[in-house]
């Protein structure tokens, strides 16, 4: 008698689900992944398109994208041997996670945090150790500090400023982190050009145990085009580029980032306006009765209502996607949702008052 099919897989698979956003990818105002509501102008992305076209398609890219890898190390004032790029940083945090953990390692993640950290450490049968946030959602770092020293743990991963929380470390904190700690720290900075907080990238000449990441998915306005990138010493670099799959970043990828860097000042421009609206967004929400405001160091906003699965599906009803972020630790009730276009920004405060 053969065994049954599930028993033949990674005996991991059975704590961990697929990945999936609720409420799906159309609606009339989309607010619900932390996107830029500014696409591409037409004359960029017709500038992309036509040196894509000069590529040659029957060819394969460079094993790594080095022609963005030295893009982003120049744009960034960095040795090009620092930095490496991935398919979206979803790809490389996987990258990193199966260079530092498997099973007998553990890895401390705060609570709440990116989803994806404990289901990668998870799959990689690696223990996770927990720290709690703070009740109003801030990081509790003296917390961090001892549990990565009571637990021994080998990899500390700290989402700053965070998500879904919105909130972040400061400089000071991480350097504190970076000191006391004897494992990997990953500092993944998605939300990093949102933030007052100064970046953790001149650290790593001074650690030869941090890692930043970085997406070009939500200030660049790239989500769909898929580049992330990690930047650490050389040493370390080495290492962590050892489980990287080959080939994953496509040409169109790396041209993309290059002219987008080129013409940085409409990121400026864009992040200029979602801080306005955030800052607009956020004195609006403060006058509606009922609705509990988190201050945010991003490009999103965290709500606590009476019922967020009431005004979640009330939302979604009128056009209005956003995230129900009830199910995370510290987080019932909250509702989470980027800022978009004034419009739509008006059309979420209209719905949350009547609601
Ligand atoms: C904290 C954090 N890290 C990484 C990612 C993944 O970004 P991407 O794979 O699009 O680069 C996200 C996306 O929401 C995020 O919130």
């Amino acid at each position: 008698m053969k065994r049954d099919f599930r028993e033949l897989l990674n005996p991991a698979l059975r704590n961990i689900g697929v990945y999936k956003v609720e409420g799906g990818q159309e609606a009339e105002v989309k607010l619900n992944k932390n996107e830029s509501p500014f696409d591409l102008p037409l004359w960029l992305k017709e500038q992309i398109l036509e040196e894509f076209r000069d590529e040659p398609w029957n060819r394969y890219p460079d094993i790594l994208p080095y022609r963005g890898m030295e893009a982003y190390a120049s744009f960034l004032g960095i040795p090009t041997d620092s930095v490496i790029m991935s398919n979206g940083s979803n790809e490389m945090l996987y990258t990193i996670f199966m260079a530092c953990l498997g099973a007998g390692r553990k890895a401390l993640i705060p609570q709440p945090s990116f989803s994806l950290y404990e289901k990668i450490a998870l799959l990689l049968q690696a223990e996770v150790v927990t720290v709690p946030m703070r009740p109003g959602l801030e990081f509790d770092v003296d917390a961090i500090i001892a549990a990565a020293a009571r637990e021994k743990v080998d990899f500390i991963v700290l989402s700053t400023p965070n998500n879904p929380t919105g909130k972040s470390l400061s400089h000071g904190e991480v350097e504190r982190i970076l000191e006391a700690a004897d494992a990997i720290v990953l500092i993944d900075e998605a939300y990093i050009e949102f933030s007052k907080e100064q970046s953790a990238i001149d650290l790593i000449a001074r650690y030869p145990n941090l890692i930043v990441l970085r997406t070009m998915s939500k200030a660049l306005a790239l989500a769909g085009m898929r580049i992330g990138f990690a930047m650490s010493n050389p040493a370390l670099m080495g290492e962590i580029t050892k489980p990287k799959i080959p080939f994953a970043s496509g040409r169109l990828a790396e041209i993309t980032l290059i002219r987008v860097l080129q013409n940085y000042s409409l990121v400026n421009e864009a992040v200029s306006y979602i801080l306005a609206e955030r800052a607009r967004l956020s004195g609006a929400l403060l006058d509606i009765d009922g609705v509990h405001l988190f201050e945010s160091d991003t490009n999103f906003l965290i709500i606590r209502v009476d019922n967020a699965m009431k005004v979640f599906s009330g939302l979604k009803e009128k056009g209005v996607l956003v995230r129900n972020v009830s199910g995370y630790p510290l987080m019932e009730n909250c509702l989470r949702f980027n800022v978009g276009l004034r419009e739509e920004n008006d059309r979420l405060l209209e719905l949350l008052a009547e609601s």
